[in-house]
């Protein structure tokens, strides 16, 4: 499988996720501001392996800490966490790993806890948090491999693989269950302007594993469609809301309309750590506007004229509306949204 992100003795080993697929290098992190420039140039990106680094960049402050106890530790506690909320706004899993860190201390703040058993604690709260997101990838995969037809054409968007989670990955990891299940699935990956997810790093970790793979530049989709090559659609999240509606990498709602326009059933696949029942809707959802450099240049090279106005938000908000089903680790959910989200919560506490 391949090692997106693996805590070390060092520190915390990252793929570069900028230079693949024609490099296969590595950043190794080795303290919690390092953890958070990594997750701001995207060597490590998407949503659910955003919010496991930044737990482990909490672990790391806590184990380069000074301090002597949790109290002496609290101050530099707040800052790390601050430090690490502010790098990307859109994925949720960000701040529920922050808050899951929290709340860990906030028992061993109140227990009077030595150092050593807090820079324990945070790190093990950590890799409990990396071992989920593994396990919540392979059971959501198996729902929703379930749904994918016998054989055909499934595209994607962006990166929602191995390379944005612990491993396995959410919309690859439907993907790579269904062909487990012995399916025949002939992926089409978008290209996914500007940073290139799809083209990069979908075709690069799903040719790893053997998995048929066509890339497609984003403004093919709907010609593919008509022409009957696309059966279904299965994308990830960086945050859905209370009603459904989700945010994920801009480009995705264009591939929702298309979808439905053509009859085509599309699948949103996240694991909870993705849902924010606190915000109400897609409304609510802030969207991340990124450095214009991002559009207008590539691999170094300038593409558009010297100040033409540039805009680069990086998600846009999909309408609960134009999901077939959003795929968690603890079901498939349909729509009234706002109903099968609350029931799956209750069910699950
Ligand atoms: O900007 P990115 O590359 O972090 O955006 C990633 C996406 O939009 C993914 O689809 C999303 O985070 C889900 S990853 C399982």
């Amino acid at each position: 499988m391949i090692s997106t992100l693996a805590w070390t003795p060092d520190g915390i080993r990252f793929i570069n996720q900028t230079k693949l697929p024609l490099e296969e290098t590595y950043v190794l992190a080795t303290t919690y501001e390092q953890v958070a420039d990594v997750i701001v140039s995207m060597v490590v990106r998407g949503a659910p392996a955003i919010g496991v680094s930044a737990a482990y960049g909490v672990a790391l402050g806590a184990l380069r800490s000074n301090a002597a106890s949790a109290q002496d530790f609290a101050p530099e506690f707040e800052k790390i966490c601050a430090r690490l909320a502010g790098t990307r706004p859109t994925a949720v899993n960000l701040f529920w790993a922050i808050d899951r860190m929290k709340r860990v201390f906030a028992d061993l703040l109140a227990s009077g806890s030595a150092m050593a058993r807090v820079q324990d604690t945070l790190l093990a709260e950590a890799h409990a948090m990396y071992d989920e997101d593994i396990a919540a990838c392979k059971t959501m995969g198996a729902f929703g491999g379930a749904l994918l037809p016998q054989s055909g054409g499934v595209l994607t968007h962006c990166n929602a693989g191995a390379l944005a989670t612990c491993g396995y990955g959410t919309a690859l990891g439907v993907i790579r269950s269904a062909v487990e299940q012995g399916k025949q699935i002939h992926v089409f990956a978008d290209e996914t302007r500007p940073f290139l997810q799809g083209a990069r790093l979908t075709a690069w970790e799903l040719m790893a594993d053997g998995i048929p793979t066509t890339v497609i530049c984003d403004n093919m989709a709907a010609s593919l469609m008509q022409a009957g090559r696309i059966q279904a659609v299965v994308v990830g999240a960086d945050r859905i809301a209370a009603n459904g509606d989700f945010a994920n990498k801009i480009g995705t709602y264009n591939v929702a309309i298309l979808a439905k326009e053509h009859g085509i059933p599309f699948y949103c696949a996240a694991p909870w750590s993705t849902i924010d029942t606190a915000t109400a809707t897609g409304e609510g959802i802030p969207i991340e506007e990124r450095s214009p450099v991002e559009v207008t240049h590539h691999g170094g090279k300038q593409l558009t004229p010297h100040g033409v106005g540039i805009c680069n938000p990086a998600f846009d908000v999909t309408p609960a509306k134009y999901v077939t089903a959003i795929i968690t680790e603890r079901g498939v959910l349909r729509a009234p949204y706002t109903e099968s989200l609350k029931q799956m919560e209750m069910v699950a506490v």
